[in-house]
């Protein structure tokens, strides 16, 4: 058993959806979770700043001491993973491969669609590990480049007019490829799921956080690295305004988080080197 808490860290509030999967999963552990508001949106950022914010956002979790850093971004994980986990002296997760393993046994009509950030597109990281796992895969990726960015803002409701003319703008291709399952790699996406099912029809979603938090807590069991006792605690900080994150937080988690929610200097991203 390991008692140090896991570190979660997103641009934003994105990778909620992943820490919520978690905490369910995982009620002992604690967590230190950091949404990079800041800096977000990392879809639009250059690979080299991505690496970067990527340290950055480590480094601090490696300060609380956590045991396993979490990437529940999709962006960070497309752009960042590899360099990452070389440096890193505790294991890194992220959630490209979760996803596409569920992903993979999810399509029964063998065509799926990748929803992401321009940056993780651009990578062609999970383009690329679908067809590695399953190379005869139809595969359509389309970059959702404003979908973020209104996630963070608190506007996800299925029937809101700038949500609806921008799945207009991003789902069609899709549509047009007929997929039956997509991947919502980019951890903001799940709030938008209602969104996408409206205008999908008869679609799986594979929320690409929630995916991962599975397989995370999975190899956390395995490796005898879980903790268990008492009930364990989440503290959150942001790097953005507080008082806006904890209620965006409050609406995408049904309580409220202010009481566990500390601001921090932004994290300069240019600070450079490695871990
Ligand atoms: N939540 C992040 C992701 O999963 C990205 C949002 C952003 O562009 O910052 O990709």
């Amino acid at each position: 058993m390991d008692e140090r808490p896991i570190g979660i860290f997103d641009s934003g509030l994105g990778g909620l959806t992943a820490a919520e999967e978690l905490r369910r999963l995982m009620p002992f552990e604690d967590i230190i979770y950091i949404g990079d508001s800041h800096n977000m949106p990392y879809g639009e950022k250059t690979p080299e700043q991505i690496v970067s914010m990527s340290r950055n956002n480590l480094r601090f979790l490696l300060e609380h001491d956590v045991k396993a850093v979490f990437i529940a971004c999709g962006t960070a994980t497309t752009n960042a993973l590899d360099i990452l986990r070389k440096e890193c002296p505790v294991p890194v997760f992220g959630v490209v491969e979760p996803a596409v393993r569920e992903a993979v046994k999810t399509t029964e009509n063998g065509r799926v669609g990748i929803l992401a950030t321009r940056a993780s597109v651009a990578s062609g990281e999970y383009q690329r590990l679908l067809k590695k796992l399953s190379p005869e895969l139809f595969v359509t990726a389309n970059a959702c480049p404003k979908f973020a960015g209104m996630v963070e803002e608190g506007i996800f409701d299925r029937h809101d007019e700038r949500v609806l003319i921008a799945a207009g703008e991003y789902l069609p291709p899709l549509k047009a490829a007929k997929v039956d399952t997509i991947i919502l790699g980019c951890t903001h996406y799940p709030l938008l799921a209602d969104v996408i099912r409206d205008f999908m029809g008869e679609v799986k979603l594979i929320s690409s956080g929630a995916a991962a938090a599975r397989s995370l807590c999975a190899l956390l069991v395995e490796k005898g690295m879980a903790r268990e006792g008492a009930k364990g605690e989440t503290l959150f900080f942001t790097t953005g305004e507080a008082r806006g994150f904890s209620e965006k937080a409050g609406l995408m988690l049904g309580r409220d988080i202010s009481e566990k929610l500390r601001k921090i200097q932004p994290l300069s991203f240019d600070r450079g080197g490695k871990i």
